[in-house]
């Protein structure tokens, strides 16, 4: 499977903060925000990975993660300048997608849980139509919003929904199967101007070929578009990993435990960092996991 980060927006809600840097690339806790996305497609085994962002901050990407093969990944970029919508990701990334499956991830959706590396693997694995993830949030509103029925299965999907008829958020985290490059190209723009991927979404759903997952307790699913949002995302991220002595989206980790990489090469990666308590645990993950320093 193929994966897609998006990137791009313009980040208005975080003015003036993202008026000279991306809002993927603002840190959330010790590590930049795109981290956590880029993780979910490393648990969820994907290695060949698009970036789209606005053209003005791909250098900055790509000085952060280069072509990927320090992880053991592949990581190429594309641009996106004018965010003209969630769905055009799957149109800029035709080429990278190919008649393959895809996953696309938004670059500021943060998710946390135990055994969300199986439950991706598995859905990579079992992919038919589009999978989407729930999570139940206070505010509906402001998101896709998802209705099951008794059995579980899809029956509705609304983009922001004055009056939302069940509290799951849809999240940023989307799975597909090798049709989605000829549905996204057959979009047609929203009355806001934008490929929304809810009206992709539909119409998998229409063809009784969606599903949506309930992550639900358990799970932390964040984003972090608002002062508010990205100041409890680091917190959040900060109190679990102090408590529990563990990093959240640490990629080095997630690449080593994944078997994207061996120990010794994890080490190395950690002693380029170690001036930073970010390196040193790389250091030490790889250490515990067999590196021979
Ligand atoms: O976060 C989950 C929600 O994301 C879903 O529940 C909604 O169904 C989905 O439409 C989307 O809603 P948002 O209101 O969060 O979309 P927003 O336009 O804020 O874009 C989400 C992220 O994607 C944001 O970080 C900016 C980036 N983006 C967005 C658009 C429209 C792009 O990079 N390019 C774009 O063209």
């Amino acid at each position: 499977m193929k994966g897609i980060v998006l990137a791009g927006g313009s980040g208005t809600r975080l003015h003036p903060i993202t008026i000279p840097v991306s809002k993927q690339l603002l840190p959330v806790g010790d590590k930049p925000m795109i981290y956590y996305p880029l993780s979910v497609l490393l648990l969820a085994g994907i290695r060949d990975i698009l970036l789209i962002g606005k053209s003005i901050d791909l250098p900055h990407f790509r000085r952060l993660l280069g072509d990927g093969s320090h992880l053991g990944v592949e990581i190429t970029y594309a641009a996106q300048d004018v965010p003209r919508g969630v769905a055009e990701a799957l149109v800029i990334g035709a080429d990278h997608i190919g008649a393959e499956p895809c996953a696309l991830i938004l670059g500021d959706n943060i998710f946390h849980g135990s055994v969300f590396s199986k439950l991706l693997r598995d859905e990579v694995a079992a992919v038919d139509g589009c999978t989407l993830f729930g999570y139940p949030v206070s505010d509906p509103e402001r998101y896709g919003v998802g209705v099951l029925d008794e059995q579980g299965r899809l029956v509705s999907l609304e983009e922001k929904p004055l009056r939302p008829h069940s509290n799951r958020a849809v999240t940023g985290l989307y799975f597909y199967d090798a049709d989605v490059v000829a549905r996204a190209a057959a979009l047609r723009p929203s009355a806001r101007g934008e490929l929304e991927i809810t009206d992709l979404n539909q119409q998998y759903l229409a063809d009784g070929r969606a599903k949506l997952i309930d992550l639900g307790r358990g799970y932390a699913w964040l984003d972090a578009g608002t002062p508010e949002a990205l100041m409890q995302a680091s917190q959040y991220v900060r109190t679990i990993e102090e408590r529990q002595g563990v990093r959240i989206a640490c990629l080095e980790e997630t690449a080593l435990r994944m078997g994207f990489i061996g120990a010794d090469d994890c080490y190395r990666l950690g002693v380029e960092q170690s001036g930073s308590a970010y390196g040193r645990y790389v250091m030490e993950i790889a250490r515990e996991l067999g590196a021979d320093s």
